[in-house]
């Protein structure tokens, strides 16, 4: 299966690449500010830089697009970057599927649900509350109305394995295997369900493979808030580092509107691929402690 990447130099795209590569298929992965070894550049936002990769030689038959403005915060303040770079980017990956027969995967999120009632379906009534939210149904909706043969996976709170490690998860293990002593103020009221991005990577490629269409909610069974999460971590690498204080997510004043019960029920996929196992948050934390 011949796969573009766009977005190979973050934490989706990366695992995608990674896993897509052990499954000997032939990987384009893109970067954009941020380049490494493994990938080249190209700039979603403009077909005709003269840096981009060759895309057209490449001749790609799934476009798995991970590119979007994902600090939800900034979006709320900088909306024409944040429609360009969700939407916008997404408009143009839709052209280079139609143009070349690809099918297109997007990477979508629980931030298009309002968060009132939590463990979402993929049949649930969206309503996004942010920008963030707004432009990622935007793009999802551009999608559902241009092609036929595109996936749309919707996930949250991913952790895992990633060359820059600025994930959540993966930030707090970082600093509490250096000894850093932390102190974090914390949401106790916004639920979502973690997700490994190794397990998002498998996930695609197993609906790739069943040539499977439409949208998808991926999931593990962890349901946990931040405060939990962060603790879960704690639990691991040592309480006395680390000083949670739980807020509410008023008190936090962020200004981004959150779903406070968010996250995802996997069903549909766990129907259709009943031998699919995902990992959870202390599978992710005890390979890291061996480490
Ligand atoms: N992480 C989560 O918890 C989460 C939750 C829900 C949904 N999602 C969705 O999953 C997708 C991937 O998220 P992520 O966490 O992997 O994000 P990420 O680590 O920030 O990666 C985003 C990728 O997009 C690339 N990119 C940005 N602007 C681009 C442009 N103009 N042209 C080409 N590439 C561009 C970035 O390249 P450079 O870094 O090289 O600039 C990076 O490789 C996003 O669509 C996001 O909305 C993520």
């Amino acid at each position: 299966m011949r796969t573009l990447i766009l977005g190979a130099s973050g934490l989706v795209g990366g695992n995608c690449l990674n896993h897509f590569q052990q499954l000997g298929w032939p990987c384009l992965g893109t970067h954009f500010s941020f380049a490494t070894d493994h990938t080249q550049f190209y700039n979603t936002l403009n077909f005709s830089d003269a840096s981009n990769a060759d895309i057209d030689a490449f001749k790609p038959e799934v476009i798995v697009h991970c590119g979007a403005l994902t600090w939800v915060d900034y979006c709320e303040d900088h909306v024409e970057e944040s429609y360009q770079k969700t939407v916008q980017s997404t408009i143009n990956a839709t052209v280079l599927a139609e143009k070349f027969g690809a099918k297109l995967v997007y990477l979508s999120t629980d931030y298009v649900f309002d968060g009132n009632k939590g463990y979402y379906h993929e049949t649930d009534k969206v309503n996004p509350l942010s920008i963030y939210g707004k432009h990622k149904l935007e793009a999802e909706e551009h999608i559902k109305k241009h092609l036929s043969d595109y996936l749309i996976c919707r996930i949250t709170n991913v952790y895992g394995d990633e060359i820059r490690g600025k994930n959540f998860i993966a930030r707090l293990v970082e600093n509490m295997q250096k000894g850093d002593s932390m102190e974090m103020n914390l949401p106790i009221d916004q639920y979502a369900t973690p997700v490994n991005a190794a397990d998002v990577a498998r996930a695609i490629s197993a609906l790739i493979e069943a040539n499977q269409k439409g949208i998808f909610h991926f999931a593990s069974t962890d349901y946990l808030n931040r405060v939990q999460l962060a603790e879960r971590v704690a639990q691991y690498f040592g309480h006395d580092l680390v000083q949670i204080n739980y807020i509410s997510t008023a008190e936090m004043n962020q200004p981004a509107a959150r779903p406070l019960n968010g996250g995802f029920c996997a069903a549909k996929f766990n129907n259709m691929f009943p031998h699919f196992k995902w990992t959870n948050v202390d599978d992710y934390l005890a390979t890291k402690r061996k480490n």
